[in-house]
């Protein structure tokens, strides 16, 4: 079978942007493919955070990805940090990273423009290193992910073909290794619609857990009269019916779009059911979708959450699986590079 790998940070809420540009997308794929989800909590300290809430938010992103239908007996779910192998071989990889490809990522760009260079932590630039390793540990063929994380899956790519490169090949092949690639080059999923949802308040900025206004955005867990007030309030325009992909109408589009997953309509059938449509009959018709559709997942959360040893156990058991397999590959890149094996 192939291998599939992706994860969400514990940080802030959830949003509809993670669940449409990734989980919602990963519990059809974990029918076909071996999976591993986890809970990235070494990247969730790359910004100032809460030491208070990392632990909490680590277990609340954990049920979520139950509530919202991964299925342990098909899926592994596990906590970045409880499987070591990640960051040991973060150090192997960064030593083969050049800093100019670091230096070029746009969320690092962004990210550290803001803060300042003074209240940058190293981490936030070695970020990327540390994504590539919670993949190529795996040997994983394909990664689910929204628009944004599109820049890291094309360094992950790199940085495992110059690992080959450099420690792979007949070179390594004489050292008694396995032959061949220490690494499988893996490819991104990006889905056709829903990679990049947009801001409620603003249709040419993309959802963000780290935006300022709460207005911007849905979470999974936000209660209903909550999700009406977002939905009712949103950036609108006032031109006549209801279209996609009008450069002109951001919100517009980024709207059909998400109400098209929503209700698992066809762009077409969306199309001519909104064609004529005000934004005043759209908005309530939406605002059902999204509570249709996200009451479900906060009754199983809410469940889930209940009892904690429950989910305490099936993350105990997702690391240990992975843990199998990580150190496995982590053994074999000490091996390659040269290392005095134990
Ligand atoms: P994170 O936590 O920012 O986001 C989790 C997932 O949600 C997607 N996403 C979106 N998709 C559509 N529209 C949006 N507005 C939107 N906002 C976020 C992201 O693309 C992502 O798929 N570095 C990653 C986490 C990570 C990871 C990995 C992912 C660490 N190691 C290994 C896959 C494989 C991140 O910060 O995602």
């Amino acid at each position: 079978k192939k291998r599939i790998v992706s994860g969400v940070q514990p940080t802030g809420s959830i949003h509809l942007g993670n669940y449409l540009g990734a989980i919602k997308n990963w519990i059809d794929l974990q029918n076909t493919y071996e999976t591993l989800f986890f809970i990235v909590d070494l990247h969730a300290i790359t910004l100032p955070y809460d030491t208070q809430e990392l632990s909490k938010a680590t277990k609340d992103t954990a049920a979520l990805y139950l509530a919202c239908g991964v299925d342990t007996s098909k899926a592994s779910v596990f906590v970045q940090s409880h499987v070591r192998a990640h960051v040991e071989l973060m150090w192997l990889l960064s030593s083969a990273t050049p800093i100019g490809w670091l230096n070029k990522m746009i969320q690092f760009k962004e990210k550290s423009r803001k803060a300042g260079d003074e209240n940058v932590g190293v981490a936030l630039l070695t970020y990327p290193v540390l994504m590539a390793s919670d993949i190529l540990l795996y040997q994983s063929d394909f990664v689910p992910v929204g628009d944004d994380q599109k820049q890291h899956l094309e360094l992950t790519r790199e940085l495992a073909e110059r690992i080959n490169y450099l420690y792979g090949g007949r070179k390594w092949k004489k050292l008694g290794g396995r032959g061949g690639s220490i690494f499988k080059v893996p490819e991104p999923l990006i889905p056709p619609t829903g990679a990049r949802v947009m801001s409620l308040t603003d249709g040419l900025s993309k959802m963000s857990k780290s935006a300022p206004s709460d207005q911007s955005r849905i979470n999974l867990l936000d209660p209903k009269d909550v999700i009406a007030n977002k939905i009712r309030r949103c950036k609108t325009d006032s031109f006549p019916g209801l279209e996609f992909d009008n450069p002109g109408r951001p919100e517009c589009n980024n709207l059909l779009s998400v109400y098209q997953l929503l209700t698992g309509k066809t762009k077409q059938e969306v199309a001519e059911e909104c064609h004529d449509m005000s934004w005043g009959t759209f908005k309530p018709l939406l605002t059902d979708a999204l509570v249709d559709h996200l009451h479900p997942i906060q009754v199983r959360y809410a469940e889930i959450m209940s009892d904690s040893t429950y989910l305490d156990n099936i993350l105990a058991e997702g690391a240990s699986k992975a843990a199998t397999i990580a150190d496995d590959t982590l053994n074999n890149v000490y091996q390659a590079m040269g290392f005095l094996q134990r």
